[in-house]
């Protein structure tokens, strides 16, 4: 590992301490739009953000709808199923710095999806004409494709015709 100042250990360690642990604030998909725009567009043209909208103003206050449609709106006043529902709250990771570092993105909160975090959502009591098929789901919600080729490599290690030069440090 390359070393890093003090105080980041300390933020790790104030993150990974028991009880700080999933504590992060979340910073509303507009805070992800500036670094990430390709991933935002396609999110946004996804039903996931506007979860919301598909409830009455009744079922709007309804906590048995929202813990699908809005689930992080009681806690963190974020409407619909946002970035950060799916990547964890921001609050930590989106610093640039920390942005920059996968690693150290993910021991302040940064999470990598998985079919078991969809299948919390997408169970047999929502409304779905077919079970849920991660794969076809996860093709329908691709807004990393895009971001992978506006120029931006997220991930070093993913090849690429393109050349990795141009902005990376
Ligand atoms: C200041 C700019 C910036 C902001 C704000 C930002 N990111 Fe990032 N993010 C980056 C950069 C740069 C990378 C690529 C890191 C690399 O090159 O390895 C990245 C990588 C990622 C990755 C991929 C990590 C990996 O290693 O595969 C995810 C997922 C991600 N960001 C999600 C988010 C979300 C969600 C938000 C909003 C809460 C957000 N980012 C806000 C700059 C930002
Ligand atoms: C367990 C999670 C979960 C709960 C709880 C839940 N939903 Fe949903 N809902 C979903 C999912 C997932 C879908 C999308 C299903 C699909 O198309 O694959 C959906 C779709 C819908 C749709 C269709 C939207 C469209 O674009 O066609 C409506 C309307 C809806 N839900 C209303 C409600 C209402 C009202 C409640 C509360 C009584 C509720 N849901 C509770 C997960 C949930
Ligand atoms: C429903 C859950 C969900 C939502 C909502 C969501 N993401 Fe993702 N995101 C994923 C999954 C799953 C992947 C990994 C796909 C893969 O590589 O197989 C991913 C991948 C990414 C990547 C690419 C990582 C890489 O390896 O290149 C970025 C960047 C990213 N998401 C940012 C965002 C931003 C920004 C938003 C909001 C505008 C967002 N995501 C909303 C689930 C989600
Ligand atoms: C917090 C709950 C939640 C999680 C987690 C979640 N979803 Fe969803 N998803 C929903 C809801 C609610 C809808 C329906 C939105 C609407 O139309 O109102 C939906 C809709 C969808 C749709 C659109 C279905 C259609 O009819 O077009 C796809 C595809 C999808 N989700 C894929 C995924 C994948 C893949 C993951 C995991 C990476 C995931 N979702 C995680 C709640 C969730």
């Amino acid at each position: 590992m390359r070393a890093r100042g003090p105080w980041i250990l300390l933020l790790v360690l104030a993150f990974v301490l028991p009880g700080a642990a999933g504590a992060a604030d979340f910073l509303g998909p507009e805070s992800c739009k500036g670094c990430h725009p390709a991933a935002y567009e396609a999110w946004m043209q996804s039903k996931h953000a506007r979860a919301t909208d598909s409830l009455s103003e009744t079922q709007k206050k309804d906590a048995r709808c929202l813990s699908c449609h809005a689930p992080d709106q009681s806690a963190q006043s974020v409407s619909h199923v946002t970035c950060e529902t799916c990547h964890g709250g921001g609050q930590y990771y989106a610093p640039a710095y920390v942005m920059k570092d996968a690693e150290l993105a993910r021991l302040v909160g940064l999470v990598d999806p998985s079919e078991k975090a969809c299948r919390t959502c997408h169970d047999a009591s929502s409304p779905s004409l077919k079970p849920f098929n991660f794969v076809e789901a996860l093709k329908a919600i691709d807004h990393w494709s895009a971001e992978r080729t506006a120029g931006k490599q997220p991930r070093a290690e993913s090849a690429s015709p393109e050349p990795a030069t141009a902005k990376k440090k």
